[in-house]
């Protein structure tokens, strides 16, 4: 034992030494860094974004129209709100019930929608209400958040070389499979899905998804859903909610943002669906409604979204609103249309952009992820995200987004199609 700690309570303050663990730093900072690097050895280069999923299209003037109201009823002592439920706003709750799942024929209670400042954030945080002792899957590659969080809370094990996690059951997304995920062979008990997929930009059928709420409920093992791109949804048989899949009820956590749906990456507004039949055990074997360890962690730790952007989220919900978002997803969607044709007029075999704002492409001769993004850095001033950022499988692939203006997108397509220039 060392000097640092005494058994007794310790002389110097231990760190949390998972966060030791964990790889330098989280993908899109470490990307952030390179580019900056890069803007301040050549100023003048016009970088064009593809890399973060951030949206650049502004709020629809639905959704600001109801801020602007809500902000004025906040500058009176009549309609002025202190603080809300943590658990969110009933006017917003019932609009997400009847508009994101009532439409669809699902029907959830009040009490099963936790309205929060975003999908990260619960994506991360929904892991604390289960036990160390959980096994957990994830698709390889993945959203980074669902691995980082389990490895800051001590589940993971060890790293090996191959850069796998040790205690992580890994479930390989390539080409060669079609992007579709096996089932694992042994029991795990958390399940990360992400569909459409973030990064791939793939989806599964209903009857694919089926096998996995089949898994869950055989293995008493939770899916973690995050449909956060839904609404790219353009074909018919893919699910929009695990809920469309019969029993997803008993097994599924879902998670859903307006970030990328609505443009709310700056103003902040999610939810997550927990309906009152997901059981998780105590280790001696009682079933436990798990629905009641969130509200109990998220009426202690977190504050609730501001009325102003509840308001505004509501909103998005409107006749115009629902018009207005429809028109910026269709925006997002023509330059992913464009983007995946280019790369393929350019011989790159692409992937995704049909039903998500993600285009995931081959690099070209073998090259390896980063030296992909060097070179489209340095050549083209286009940054994307390596795939390997997103896991070992993700090796060898790299991602672009459709979220850049449409003048941004045309004049990458533009650069990556015309001979190489030093005028970018
Ligand atoms: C991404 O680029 O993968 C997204 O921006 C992630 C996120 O929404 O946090």
């Amino acid at each position: 034992m060392s000097d640092a700690y005494n058994g007794f309570g310790g002389i110097m303050t231990i760190v949390n030494e998972n966060y030791l663990k964990l790889p330098g730093s989280y993908l899109f900072s470490e990307i952030g860094k390179r580019v900056h690097k890069f803007t301040e050895e050549n100023p003048d280069a016009k970088i064009i974004r593809l890399g973060i999923g951030d949206v650049t299209r502004p709020l629809a003037p639905a959704v600001i129209e109801a801020m602007h109201k809500a902000v004025d009823e906040m500058a009176d002592e009549k309609t002025f709100r202190g603080y809300g439920p943590e658990q969110g706003y009933s006017f917003l709750i019932e609009k997400i019930i009847r508009f994101d799942y009532e439409s669809r024929g699902i029907n959830l209670g009040v009490d099963e929608v936790f309205v929060s400042d975003g999908s990260k954030i619960d994506t991360g945080n929904i892991q604390e209400i289960f036990g160390l002792e959980n096994k957990i899957a994830v698709t390889d590659p993945v959203y980074p958040v669902y691995i980082d969080t389990n490895v800051m809370a001590g589940r993971t094990g060890t790293m090996g070389m191959d850069g796998k996690w040790s205690d992580i059951t890994y479930l390989p997304c390539t080409a060669e499979n079609g992007f579709v995920p096996v089932l694992p062979e042994g029991k795990v008990q958390m399940i990360y899905l992400c569909l459409p997929n973030n990064p791939t930009g793939t989806t599964l059928s209903k009857t694919e998804l089926k096998k996995w709420v089949d898994y869950a409920k055989t293995n008493k093992a939770i899916i973690l859903f995050d449909s956060a791109y839904e609404a790219y949804i353009q074909e018919d048989d893919v699910p929009h909610s695990i809920y469309e899949i019969e029993g997803a009820r008993e097994v599924a956590i879902e998670f859903r943002s307006f970030s990328k749906t609505a443009g709310f990456t700056g103003t902040r507004c999610a939810y997550t669906v927990i309906p009152k039949e997901v059981t998780g055990y105590t280790s001696a074997g009682d079933s436990v409604e798990v629905n009641k360890l969130w509200n109990r962690r998220q009426t202690t730790k977190f504050n609730g979204v501001p009325y102003i952007i509840q308001r505004a989220a509501e909103a998005v919900y409107s006749e115009a609103g629902q018009a207005q978002i429809k028109e910026q997803i269709n925006y997002y969607m023509k330059n992913a249309k464009a983007i995946k044709e280019c790369l393929e007029g350019l011989g790159y075999k692409a992937f995704g952009g049909i039903n998500a704002p993600y285009i995931w492409l081959k690099t070209p001769d073998g090259m390896d992820s980063w030296s992909f993004f060097d070179k489209l850095l340095s050549e083209y001033h286009i940054v994307g995200t390596p795939g390997v950022g997103f896991g070992p499988n993700g090796e060898g692939y790299f991602r672009l987004t459709a979220f850049a203006s449409k003048d941004s997108t045309d004049e990458a397509i533009k650069r990556l199609t015309s001979p190489i220039s030093t005028s970018y």
